[in-house]
């Protein structure tokens, strides 16, 4: 079962897939949209966590503008700011070069251009790299590597997973993206809630069925829940799983 009918006007627009998961990443505003978080200062009660933060800017926003309790974490988080510095640099040329290529795949009612994307990308990475050079001991930003993570069950109200598991989908088995799921459910006291569920090049995730039924099994309540952000044609929903039990 895939969420909703592939868009039929887009079947003659040329599609592409990243080759590499970028390190890149959207804004605390980009956030709230994508996950249907209605009421920031609500999240105030919430410890959160964003797996994977890429160069998102939404844990040090949550943090230093609304003193949220919010943790990022990723592969890269053992590098150097510098390091990570370029490599948001580059791959922001590398997303938005692949975007220029297939414009029609998108809706540019929220960013209005590319050049209004890089924008935000441009915003996203400036904040977080500030955020990761003045706070790395703190351990606001830790190493973790899914479908491991190093973070005791329940640990977290709130885990948010954007623009990773199906948007690679391509480059992960079955196995990798049910056992990742499983992995942020654990960490989760509460919700877990991932976005988008379609590929790069805008495809459905074609084994979406097999995987709510394989998340049922293991205690899962899931919900496919519309949301107001589609930059992606068809990306306007997002997964959001429960504990059944809680
Ligand atoms: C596109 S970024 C995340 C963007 C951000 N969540 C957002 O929505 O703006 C994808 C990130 O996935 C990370 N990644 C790659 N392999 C991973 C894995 N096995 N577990 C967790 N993160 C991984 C990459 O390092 C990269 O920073």
């Amino acid at each position: 079962m895939n969420s909703r009918p592939h868009d039929s006007s887009l079947a003659h627009v040329k599609r592409f897939q990243l080759n590499r998961v970028a390190f890149y990443g959207r804004t605390l505003f980009e956030y709230l949209k994508m996950f249907h978080l209605n009421d920031i200062k609500g999240l105030k009660a919430y410890k959160i966590l964003d797996c994977p933060t890429g160069a998102s800017s939404f844990v040090a926003e949550a943090c230093n503008r609304y003193g949220i309790n919010a943790i990022g974490c990723d592969p890269l988080f053992d590098k150097d700011t510098k390091v990570l510095q370029k490599l948001g640099e580059e791959d922001i040329d590398y997303v938005i070069e692949k975007v220029s290529n297939a414009t029609k795949l998108y809706n540019w009612d929220f960013y209005t251009s590319l050049e209004d994307l890089r924008n935000y990308r441009s915003l996203a990475l400036e904040k977080f790299i500030l955020d990761y050079d003045e706070t790395r001991q703190r351990k606001r930003y830790i190493q973790a590597v899914l479908p491991k993570l190093p973070f005791g069950d329940g640990s977290f109200d709130l885990v948010l997973s954007g623009h990773f598991l199906f948007t690679y989908s391509h480059k992960f088995n079955f196995s990798f993206i049910s056992s990742s799921i499983i992995e942020l459910l654990r960490v989760s006291s509460k919700e877990v809630r991932i976005y988008p569920l379609q590929k790069s090049g805008s495809e459905p995730y074609e084994r979406m069925a097999d995987l709510l039924s394989i998340l049922d099994q293991h205690g899962a309540s899931c919900k496919i829940v519309p949301v107001k952000f589609e930059f992606q044609k068809g990306s306007n929903e997002m997964l959001l799983l429960r504990h059944k039990d809680r």
